[in-house]
């Protein structure tokens, strides 16, 4: 049967049993057919889906139409539609859309462009280091998709005999990191397999086109949503409709102030007709006092038919002034986890050069394996003096010379957000002049300024020598420090007040990040895909 028959098929089928909703009431409600009530009520009704064949046909032809004549032309794009190479071209597409799982198309042509340099085929990033991966995955965040990329080439080496899967399933089977929607865009743009895609800026064209007002983020609207992608989805240019969704929702179906007027699809969309019949039907009434014998001749379209009992339907009331923007509907989002943690900036003299001591983090969680400043979690509030002590315990590890609890020097508080965790991190610094490093578990390295600077650090860590840089300029004017004989003490850092950057910070007396420095890079965010 084919995809379409079988789709209108569930429409009609969703029809019938609305039907069936009707009658059924007027009988006597027995146990069983309560039940089958139930089950048929919380049935979506179907005018929150595309059930006629023409108006599909119309839909597929008005947005690619649309996006042949609007779409950006992006690195991954014509490497989809040029390379004749199914391999190299599979692995490009799915570069591409690991990069685009949770940050903005403008940020990642950069990174992909330098990726695609260095590593071209999926072999060559198969015998690339997870060191070298995670440096030039720097300031794109997210670490865990750069090690999931290299992963699975290895797989694809060592497992598929160096040949990237072939289909949808395959490549959900085979690549970590790769859910439900990367799949689909994978397979559908450089495979042509004929599935949807659902991703945030989809989630939002589809809600308004069939009116989904429930919560977006539920499993109801959830397949309610895979559903119709894979409804809609042109069969001869998967890909490119696809894309052209993501275009849309990125570029005219915006989340705030969305371009109705320039809508390809304006005409199939249920938010727009429900918006337009609300004003007109207001204007009307404004024009003529009769309203309630105008209410009665406008005919009620705009609305799902299953009334009260729809769970697609809208379940708060509607907000007249914001249009069409009254969907997606969310539930509201967990807030982040509130996490401090003590991080030290331990420096070294050698030669002309200052080093910095690194550590690095364990190979799984967050920024598995990347390099940090030695840091403890703290699990509640303390003073300064518990922070000092902590500090001595916590550098006891690392290094084989004792330091005393008055050596560090408060720098300020930085604060980072991870999508998770609002963290802030409590920054001290000392110099120590003996560098030698205990035998231990956790790998540690002394690295150079521009060292660190190319390194596989994080943002977070950036941002905190940023923030160590311009105390030190403030507070010495640029001199070089000076290391006092055995252990190392900054006494030019004594007048040092608290400083707290970052996102909360804003105090008159606090000083910002931004004084100093132009704000290091983040990264353009988005919402993940593969929820
Ligand atoms: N986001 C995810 N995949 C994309 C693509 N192929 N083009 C533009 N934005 C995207």
């Amino acid at each position: 049967m084919s995809r379409l028959r079988s789709a209108m098929q569930r429409g009609k089928s969703v029809v019938l049993e609305n039907t069936e909703v009707i009658k059924s009431s007027n009988k006597k409600k027995t146990k069983a057919n309560i039940k089958q009530e139930d089950k048929t009520l919380s049935e979506p009704s179907s005018y929150h889906f595309f059930n006629d064949l023409p108006e599909i046909s119309a839909y597929r032809f008005h947005l690619l139409q649309w996006y042949d004549q609007n779409k950006r032309e992006l690195p991954w794009r014509t490497v989809a539609t040029t390379e004749p190479d199914v391999n190299i071209r599979t692995y490009a597409v799915w570069v591409s859309e690991i990069m685009l799982q949770q940050t903005q198309v403008a940020t990642v042509i950069d990174y992909y462009n330098k990726w695609m340099k260095r590593w071209p085929t999926v072999e060559t990033l198969a015998a690339a280091t997870l060191e070298e991966v995670n440096q030039m995955w720097a300031g794109l965040g997210y670490y865990s998709r750069g090690r999931r990329l290299h992963e699975g080439a290895k797989k694809v080496v060592s497992d598929l005999n160096k040949q990237m899967p072939r289909t949808t399933k395959e490549l959900l089977k085979w690549l970590p990191g790769v859910g439900r929607y990367t799949a689909g865009a994978i397979g559908s743009i450089a495979l042509g397999q004929v599935t949807g895609v659902v991703d945030g800026n989809v989630i939002r064209v589809l809600c308004r086109v069939r009116a989904i007002g429930a919560d977006s983020t539920g499993p109801v609207v959830t397949e309610a949503l895979w559903k119709i992608a894979d409804t809609l989805v042109d069969t001869e240019r998967p890909g490119d409709f696809n894309q052209a969704m993501m275009e849309l929702g990125a570029r005219v179906c915006t989340p705030k102030s969305p371009l109705c007027s320039q809508c390809p699809i304006q005409t199939h969309c249920n938010a727009f007709r429900k918006v337009s019949i609300k004003q007109e039907k207001d204007s009307k009434r404004l024009q003529s006092k009769l309203a309630s014998k105008l209410n009665t001749s406008v005919p009620d379209i705009e609305n799902c038919s299953a009334g009260g009992s729809c769970n697609l339907c809208l379940s708060e009331d509607w907000d007249s002034q914001m249009g069409v923007q009254n969907y997606p509907r969310k539930s509201v989002k967990k807030a982040p986890r509130v996490e401090k943690t003590l991080t030290c900036i331990v420096q070294h003299q050698r030669g002309e050069e200052v080093e910095y001591l690194l550590t690095q983090r364990p190979s799984k969680g967050l920024l598995a394996g990347m390099w940090e400043l030695p840091s403890m979690v703290l699990e509640s509030d303390l003073s300064e003096n518990k922070h000092r002590g902590l500090l001595c315990i916590m550098m006891q590890r690392f290094l084989e010379t004792s330091l005393d609890t008055d050596s560090f020097q408060f720098v300020g508080e930085v604060v980072h957000i991870f999508s998770h965790i609002h963290q802030t991190y409590i920054v001290f610094s000392v110099c120590v002049s003996d560098c030698s490093e205990k035998e231990q578990e956790q790998k540690t390295c002394w690295l150079t300024k521009s060292a660190l600077q190319g390194a596989a650090v994080s943002t977070g860590l950036k941002k905190i020598m940023k923030l160590y840089e311009s105390s030190s300029k403030v507070n010495s004017g640029d001199v070089k420090r000076k290391l006092s004989p055995g252990v190392g003490k900054e006494k030019q850092f004594n007048e040092n007040k608290k400083r707290k950057v970052g996102a909360d910070n804003g105090g008159p007396k606090q000083l910002r990040l931004s004084q100093f420095f132009s704000t290091s890079k983040p990264a353009g965010k988005t919402n993940s895909k593969d929820a």
